[in-house]
This record gives C-alpha cells, structure tokens and sequence, in this order.
C-alpha cells in the first residue's frame, strides 16, 4: 500500500524562537488528535518536516520518539564529501537522524542551475546514504500554455530519477509542482493535478512496473493550503503534498494533514 505523506517545507524561513514554537505547537496537535483518531481505527499520515540545516538536529530531538513524523533535509550535495565550502553531504543528513531529502526543486532548479545531471547524483548520494529522496518535478507556464507540460515532467523524471532500478525508485518519493503554482496562491485545480499524477504513475509503470507504479506515493505541491487541500486530496493519484507557506503556519498545516486523514 502507499504511504500517504505530508511534507512541509519551511524553505529558508523562520528564526530558532519561531522555529521551535512551530514545532511545540504542531507536537500539541498531534498527540491531542492521535488518541482520538486510533479510537476511530484511523491514524495520522506520515509527516516530514524540511527545517532549514541549522534546525534539523534540533526537531529531529523533539520528534525523535514519535512515529510517524520524520525530518529531511532541503538539499545535499551530490559528492560524498570534500573540499566544497558551505555545502552539506548526504551522509551528515543521515547522521543527525534526519531521513528524507528534498531533490529537484523548482526553486534549486532555477536559482543554483541544478540541471537534471546533478540531480541524478543528488539522488544516487541520497539512496546511498540510506536517505529517502523526495525528487521535484514540474512545469513552467508557457510550457503547460503549450501544452509541453507532461513532456517537460516525464523528461525531468526520466533524467533525474528513472536512473534508478524498480528496489531504489521503490525508496523515493515524487512530488509534483507545477512551478506557477509554488508560492502564487496559484493552485493547480484537482483536476489538472489528478492528470498529471496519473500521468506520472502511468510513466513509472511503462518505464518500470504496474506493482511499482501503484506502490510509489506522488505528493502534490504548489499553493496548497487549508482550504483547496481535501479537494487536492480527494483524488485517486494523488497521495499527499509537499507545503510551503502553510507549513509555516502549525493551525494550517494540521489542517492540511487532518485533510489527508479523511482522504480514507
Ligand atoms: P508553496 O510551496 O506551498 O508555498 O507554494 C511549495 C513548495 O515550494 O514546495
């Protein structure tokens, strides 16, 4: 069965003060809903947090004895380790405890020119790190304007990901982000967001198989919020989303989890 995932990522926000009354505020919420929820035979999706670097050991502590909510890191590096200033290996990820890696996202794409090179690496050092990749995908505007959107993502799939054979890509997560919609309040509708993800399961089971394609979980980022999330949701293929502004906000995100709770 696949995992249903929330994921929030904090991006390069929040001072250590907010940080933590984020996290103390969420850690509330949870353990005042989980009693209530397993009493109705359901339970919480996994969460994953994406603090910025100097945070992650910190709530990787205050989650550490709660199952079901993990931490990652927003990127690595994609050599192992060496004279590269300021930047972080996977292996120093894995090794504070943290379990999962954001790969690919529009933002790093854009800003830093990681190409689909780089990201293939990023996510070879992830998988041999023994750190779940979460690899984003995703178009631009006048790509979806013509009509280029699916091809735009398969290529960004098939490059930076498809390297991979069906017991590693088993281990990583895929979020789709349609880059116009990350940040804008510009949210895909369900429906285009249910194209694409069962446009993206079909791709898996083509290039891999139908068992895989049906066990991988496609997450759904881009203006996802406490109000368009249980629409977003609602759909067959798509397993959970990838938050930005809102998992900065601990009302908004547990809304958006409690959301994914519903989903069945
Ligand atoms: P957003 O960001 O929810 O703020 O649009 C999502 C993301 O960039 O992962």
């Amino acid at each position: 069965m696949r995992k249903k995932i929330v994921a929030g990522n904090w991006k390069m926000n929040l001072g250590l003060e907010e940080a933590k009354a984020l996290v103390s505020e969420l850690k509330v919420k949870i353990d005042h809903q989980k009693d209530s929820l397993q009493s109705h035979g359901q339970k919480l999706p996994e969460v994953v947090l994406f603090p910025a670097f100097p945070y992650i050991t910190r709530v990787v502590d205050i989650f550490t004895t709660y199952e079901g909510v993990s931490v990652g890191a927003q990127n690595c590096h994609h050599e192992e380790e060496g004279a590269f200033t300021g930047e972080v290996a996977a292996r120093m990820i894995k090794t504070v405890g943290a379990s999962h890696v954001i790969i690919g996202h529009s933002e790093r794409r854009s800003q830093f020119r990681e190409d689909d090179q780089l990201l293939a690496a990023k996510t070879k050092q992830a998988l041999k790190n023994g750190l779940t990749p979460v690899f984003c995908c995703g178009e631009v505007l006048p790509d979806r304007e013509n009509n280029q959107h699916f091809q735009v993502v398969a290529d960004q799939l098939q490059k930076g990901l498809f390297w991979m054979d069906d017991q590693q890509l088993a281990h990583a997560v895929i979020a789709y982000e349609p880059v116009w919609a990350i940040g804008t309040g510009k949210t895909a509708s369900p429906g285009q967001a249910q194209e694409m993800h069962a446009y993206i399961r079909k791709l898996i089971a083509d290039s891999y198989n139908q068992e895989l394609a049906d066990k991988m979980s496609i997450l759904y980022g881009g203006s996802c919020n406490a109000k368009n999330a249980a629409d977003l949701f609602s759909n067959p293929d798509v397993d959970g989303g990838l938050i930005g502004g809102a998992s900065l906000k601990p009302a908004d995100f547990f809304e958006i989890i409690l959301a994914l709770v519903n989903k069945g």
